[in-house]
């Protein structure tokens, strides 16, 4: 299996773990191919600030255009290992769910689960209505990982950096890469 991975970025809240998730992947050797949507421009600058998408985008080794259809990643032929979303919006939640190839994430996505790769999803909001649940309930009957943000407290994260740390970290391991010492691991190691 290739070490290249698909990163997308939505405009739930939470842009610092789409960060820390790049990171990390770069820690680990794997290449990563970036999609953030336009509407995860205005939460990008919300939380991380006007220089925050730079930082993303140097995070990552490539970079593609929500726009661009004609991406690499739109083809089931470009071998990956798989994606991550995150932060995930309900929007694309949805379109995800529904298999709506309207914008590169939502097509990348799409192609990962035709063609039997990870998709991780970190789903991201608060309460979830009926809609928001049964879209989650659709795309892990596709073959998505569901994993909203949550926290592992028994790892006593004593700082938000732990906290997105130990999450990302939980990000990689369900996408198949190792996050070695970014995981806390309950019992023996
Ligand atoms: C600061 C900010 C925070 C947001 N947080 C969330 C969120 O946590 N979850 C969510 O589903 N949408 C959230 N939204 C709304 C999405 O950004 C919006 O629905 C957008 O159209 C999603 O499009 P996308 O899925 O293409 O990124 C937020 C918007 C802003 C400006």
């Amino acid at each position: 299996m290739t070490s290249r991975l698909i990163v997308g970025v939505t405009g739930a809240s939470g842009s610092v773990l789409a960060l820390e998730t790049l990171r990390q992947l770069r820690g680990a050797g794997v290449e990563t191919h970036l999609v953030v949507t336009n509407g995860a421009r205005m939460t990008i600058a919300h939380e991380l600030g006007s220089e925050g998408l730079a930082r993303l985008n140097e995070a990552a080794t490539h970079v593609h255009s929500p726009r661009n259809l004609a991406a690499p990643i739109a083809s089931g032929s470009f071998r990956t290992a798989g994606m991550i979303v995150a932060p995930c919006s309900m929007r694309s939640l949805a379109a995800m769910a529904h298999g709506l190839g309207d914008n590169l994430l939502t097509r990348a996505a799409d192609v990962v689960l035709k063609e039997k790769r990870r998709l991780v999803v970190a789903p991201r909001e608060a309460p979830l209505h009926e809609g928001h649940l049964e879209a989650m309930l659709k795309l892990a009957r596709l073959g998505a990982v569901i994993a909203p943000p949550t926290p592992p407290f028994y790892a006593r994260p004593a700082t938000m950096e732990d906290m997105v740390r130990e999450i990302a970290a939980r990000l990689l391991q369900w996408a198949g890469i190792d996050p070695g010492e970014s995981m806390t691991r309950w019992g023996w190691r």
